[in-house]
């Protein structure tokens, strides 16, 4: 039976149209969110998504928004198995999570290949903010190079330990639990990434103390579109921080990946800094 129809057997009609209609699929867990007024429901539709999501054999339900320092939202299982843990598989990677524990989404699995396709072989990159792994596991399945990955959430770097393992990147991934203001590699780095945004800008004078020269900077923020070029607006704040830093700089690309909120989107900028 068609997921509609099976909402349709366990909502009254009123209720119908606030049935969720997006959701998230992270391996064999979906995850929805539902408004308020769904909540008395929530089983029910869980119990439907169950039987209509292929291959799905938990539904959670997110809770609360994503807050803290380790971004994540609360959830409760509504339906199926009573766990959050899963094994995702993202263009043959596998990411071992617990969606209750550390910040996972499968909308930035376009964005983990796009810069991991950049890296070149010896390599040196810094992951500020790594999580379980998402971009430094396919960057050190994709060249020979040395990952550091920092991450401030002990649980995300239990993962990213076990992805390690999972995705035979072993001496190649390097998971560091820490502040990323504080860990420095033991060289110059080729490459930073920041996937933090709200928060990377105040990281940027760290980044440009550990890149070397004509290294390049994955940026990641959010931008409030309210008129006028917010891309634009945020290409200058950065270089002008970074001149501010004494470091010159050029956005060699830039694109907003996905609306996140009415008005604002998430928005990567890749930054080269000066070679000289
Ligand atoms: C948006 S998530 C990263 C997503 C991850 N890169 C991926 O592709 O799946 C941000 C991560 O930054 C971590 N974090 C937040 N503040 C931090 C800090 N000061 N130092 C290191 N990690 C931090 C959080 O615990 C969280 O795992």
């Amino acid at each position: 039976m068609k997921l509609r129809q099976r909402l349709e057997k366990v909502l009254p009609p009123s209720m119908l149209q606030y049935a969720p209609r997006k959701f998230e699929v992270v391996g064999d867990i979906c995850i929805l969110k539902l408004r308020e007024s769904l909540f008395p429901y929530a089983s029910k539709i869980g119990e439907a998504f169950l039987g209509a999501v292929p291959g799905v054999r938990v539904v959670a339900v997110r809770v609360g928004k994503t807050t803290g320092e380790e971004r994540v939202a609360p959830l409760l299982v509504v339906a199926g198995e009573q766990r959050t843990e899963t094994v995702h598989r993202e263009h043959g990677y596998l990411f071992k999570v617990d969606l209750s524990k550390v910040y996972f989404t499968t909308k930035l699995s376009f964005e983990h290949q796009r810069v991991a396709s950049q890296v070149k072989n010896g390599e040196v990159v810094l992951n500020m903010f790594s999580g379980i792994g998402g971009f430094s596991i396919p960057i050190a399945k994709r060249a020979n190079c040395t990952v550091y990955s920092v991450d401030v959430n002990p649980h995300a770097i239990r993962y990213l330990e076990e992805n390690v393992k999972l995705n035979r990147v072993e001496g190649k991934v390097i998971p560091i639990l820490g502040d990323a203001a504080t860990f420095t590699p033991p060289s110059l780095v080729d490459r930073v990434l920041m996937p933090l945004p709200l928060k990377a800008y105040s990281y940027l004078n760290h980044a440009v103390r550990i890149i070397k020269k004509g290294g390049t900077i994955h940026y990641y923020d959010v931008v409030v579109e309210k008129g006028g070029s917010p891309l634009e607006e945020l290409k200058l704040r950065v270089t002008g921080r970074l001149r501010e830093l004494g470091v010159d700089a050029e956005v060699v690309f830039s694109r907003r990946m996905r609306s996140i909120a009415p008005r604002r989107s998430l928005a990567v900028l890749d930054v080269k800094v000066d070679g000289d």
